[in-house]
This record gives C-alpha cells, structure tokens and sequence, in this order.
C-alpha cells in the first residue's frame, strides 16, 4: 500500500510572533509538495496565529491532557487545541517522557483522546543510549508503542514517530539498518495490535536530527513514512528542503 509522506515539524518551546514568517513560508511550499502532507507544531501561545498566518496548512500542538476538562491547571485539552484551529497533535515525546514522566500509559490515554476530537495524533517512542548498548533498542520501543497505543486507534489518523532519544538534537542520526530495523518491528507490532490492514496505513515517521542533507536517503529507507523535525523545522531555509526530499524532488 501505498501512504503519503507526512513532514511534521516540532518547534519545541521555541518561537515568537516574530517567527510567524517562517511558519508562512513553510506552508507556501507544503502547498506545491505534490503527495506529501506537511504540519507544524508550534508552542501553544502561536497556534492561533500561526492558523491565521496560514490558512488551510496543519498546525498543530505539541502535548493534550487526557481530561476534556478541569483542575489540570497548566495543561491543554483536546477541544482547545481544536478551538484554536490545531489539526494534528505530538503525544509521548521523550522530552516530555523524561522531564514530565509521562507513562506509556498516559501517553495513550492522551492520544484517545486527541482522537476522540478531530486532532491527528503523531505518538512518539524512542530509545536511550543505555538501552541501544545493552541490545534491548527493538524490545524497548515496540514494548513502548504497543502500550503507548489508544484504545481508539484510528489508521488514518494516526502516525507513530521512531526518534532514538540519542540521536535528538545531537546531531546523530540512526544508520539506514537501525532505522529500517526498527521501522519494520514497529509495522509487526502495529499488525499484532490493530491488524495488518490498519498497521498498514498507519505512518511511521523518523526523528532525530534530520536535515536537508540526510532527508531523502531516510525516506528511501523501507517503511519510513516521513520525519519529525525538531531543529531544522525552526526556519523555512532548513525545513524546506527535507519537505522536497519527501516528493522525491532533488535538493
Ligand atoms: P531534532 O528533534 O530534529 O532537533 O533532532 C527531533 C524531535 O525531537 O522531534
């Protein structure tokens, strides 16, 4: 089966106002990408903005509570991030794994309930450095994503991102083996949970220091339905040519 590309960047806690610009120019060549869907998710104080810079283009969030609503003070539901015009959102990112000790668990429960709105939902896993050494990186990440899984799965709305924790912002990036090794476990285990025909729809992205130089030999890679761009997704002149490694166009 064929499935569409998906180039999905993730600004982190970085951005401004002033960096809407980027975020418009991104979009205009995502509408010339033929066969290949691009968002951008950006800090929740820009979602707006960034809507209203770009219409018609996916922006989305980076994190959604479980909970529709309540005393969850500092947090996001699913219905404010539709209301402020996100289409898409990042649950179980390692960053927020490590730092806000999100379970697999809880990593699922907040994908539910992006799919229980209109958000697409682009969940993450990845392995540390330790766990890559000792020779567990497969059992550990396909362990993460079947228990990271909502209950509520939908193929077509659902994205699984592979970002090798060591490989984030550092620079490294996984080699063709690692990733085309770790893609296919994640296929079987999506097949094994959700049956082969939903696996096989389901995007899994790579992320971890991608850039316009390494893109298109990632995307030839078997089962590597996309990329999650951190660093490179912050500028249009970075971003920008992973998109067109993505159509196959040359950079
Ligand atoms: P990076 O980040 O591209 O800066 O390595 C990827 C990510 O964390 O999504």
């Amino acid at each position: 089966m064929t499935r569409r590309k998906l180039v999905a960047g993730n600004w982190k806690m970085n951005g401004t106002a002033a960096d809407l610009g980027e975020a418009t120019q991104i979009s205009m060549a995502a509408e010339t990408a033929d066969g290949v869907d691009v968002a951008l998710c950006v800090p929740a104080t820009l979602i707006v903005r960034a809507c209203t810079a770009t219409p018609g283009f996916a922006i989305g969030g980076q994190d959604v509570h479980a909970a529709a609503n309540g005393a969850h003070t500092g947090d996001i539901s699913a219905a404010m991030l539709e209301d402020a015009g996100a289409s898409v959102v990042i649950v179980g990112h390692s960053e927020r794994r490590e730092a806000h000790g999100e379970t697999s668990e809880a990593v699922a429960a907040k994908a539910e309930a992006a799919l229980n709105s209109t958000l697409d939902v682009i969940v993450c896993c990845g392995e540390s450095l330790d766990v890559r050494e000792a020779g567990h990186a497969v059992t550990n990440v396909t362990d993460q994503i079947a228990a990271s899984l909502p209950a509520n799965a939908d193929a077509q709305r659902l994205s699984v991102a592979y970002e090798p924790i060591w490989a984030i912002g550092t620079g490294k990036v996984a080699g063709p083996e690692e990733i085309g090794e770790m893609h296919a476990a994640i296929r079987s285990k999506l097949a094994e949970k959700l049956g082969e025909d939903a696996a096989n729809a389901v995007r899994i992205l790579y992320g971890g220091s991608v850039n316009g130089d390494n893109a298109a030999e990632i995307f030839a890679i078997d089962h590597v339905d996309g990329a999650l761009v951190g660093g490179a997704s912050l500028t249009a002149a970075k971003f920008v040519p992973i998109i067109h490694a993505a159509t196959g166009r040359s950079v």
